[in-house]
């Protein structure tokens, strides 16, 4: 994993570079000098990463106040490995290709950008549980996952999604991981709105890897604070008579790489860097959060015949499911958002890219999720969504 997040962003630039050069810019049949500009425009789109860090201070999360300067350098991103993906087909040398191309690629940056930027639509589905209490027949849960609140998906964006989720009158509301990126010095304001979420049975959520990218240790308090409860390896019970269901929650593995009082990571990445946290000496100088366990999630759970489990990443079914857990709901693929990376995702999250499954006794919802991440700012094929779940017995 590790391996494919360093190809990503520090190869893959240079590799799109390679590609345009030898499959594109060099076929031109304009002069060198022209070849020369259109390198330097693409090489300058393909460093994203590199303007985000020196002008926003961090490649993931900038700090650049102007939210279409985001965009803009973001669609310039998207444009030029677009480009380069298409510069793969053959033949290499048939004559309209130096303007097919560059079309054909600015029609999917632009369709793939406003997929990725604008408010997801809401996706509805009925999941069958054969063990849901009779008078929990029909509960309507509405999930959100990767918000991903970013410098390209502010406080309208937060606010937008509330509101449609708050309009869909669900009894319980479930946010599986990726609230956010950037700490709370950044992104307090534009992440607010999540606070307006109202909901019978409550809002409950689960940590996502980029929690901690975004220190999660400032914004678990903050989450609560706005009455959303964080299930850290924990549950809560719901009961109606004699009738009871439980929501769990494990955390993410990230977890066990930062420290828990100022998210700092062993090698020191990953702090808020508007002021870390006190650092107590009570604690072990390495002590990280916890692993995601559905056993300590559900350690003394009063008995039932459903279990909800909030999990980021699509994984672990047969672990949860010999947890008692029939239903797991998860989002962290982002539905494989560009066509094609479906296989390709669906094998890193043990066979779940998106949609439903059924394995090892219990359900598996993965949403494609509400937004999409500032370092991939594309979605092509698969939109996002706000899914509300309608459980029948
Ligand atoms: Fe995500």
């Amino acid at each position: 994993m590790k391996a494919l997040c360093y190809f990503t962003f520090f190869l893959s630039p240079f590799l799109a570079l390679g590609v345009l050069y030898f499959l594109y810019v060099r076929l031109l049949r304009v002069k060198l000098r022209w070849q020369a500009l259109v390198f330097a425009l693409l090489a300058i789109a393909v460093g994203k990463s590199l303007w985000f860090s020196i002008f926003g201070d961090h490649m993931f999360y900038p700090d650049i106040a102007s939210e279409v300067v985001v965009d803009a350098i973001g669609c310039a991103y998207s444009y030029a490995m677009l480009l380069a993906g298409l510069a793969l087909i053959p033949p290499y040398r048939w004559r309209g290709r130096g303007v097919v191309l560059p079309v054909v690629a600015l029609l999917l940056m632009v369709w793939g950008s406003y997929e990725a930027l604008r408010v997801p639509d809401v996706v509805r589905r009925e999941i069958v549980l054969p063990g849901l209490p009779r008078s929990f027949d029909g509960l309507r849960v509405a999930q959100i996952s990767d918000i991903h609140c970013s410098p390209a998906a502010r406080r309208h964006y937060v606010a937008d999604i509330v509101e449609t989720v708050n309009a869909l009158k669900p009894d319980l509301i479930c946010i599986t991981g990726d609230f956010v990126d950037g700490p709370p010095s950044l992104r307090y304001d534009d992440l607010a709105p999540l606070k307006d979420l109202k909901a019978p049975l409550g809002v409950l959520g689960c940590a996502g890897n980029h929690e901690f990218y975004s220190n999660y240790a400032l914004w678990r308090p903050i989450f609560e604070s706005w009455g959303i409860r964080m299930l850290d390896n924990a549950h809560v019970a719901f009961t109606n008579g004699n009738d009871v269901i439980v929501v769990g929650g494990v955390l993410d593995k990230t977890g066990t790489q930062y420290r828990k009082w100022d998210g700092k990571s062993r090698n020191g990445s990953g702090g808020d860097p508007a002021g870390p946290l006190p650092e107590d000496p009570e604690m072990p100088e390495f002590a990280c959060f916890d692993a995601p366990d559905p056993a300590v999630a559900f350690s003394n759970a009063p008995p039932s015949t459903c279990r909800i489990l909030l999990q980021h990443r699509p994984i672990n079914l047969y672990t949860n499911a010999l947890n008692g857990v029939n239903l797991q709901l998860s989002g962290h693929t982002h539905g494989a958002p560009l066509w094609g990376t479906g296989p390709l995702i669906a094998a890193m999250n043990e066979g779940h890219a998106v949609g439903l499954h059924r394995e090892e006794g219990l359900s598996l919802y993965v949403t494609p999720g509400a937004g999409q991440w500032v370092g991939f700012p594309i979605r092509l094929g698969v939109p996002s969504e706000i899914a509300l779940l309608t459980l029948r017995r």
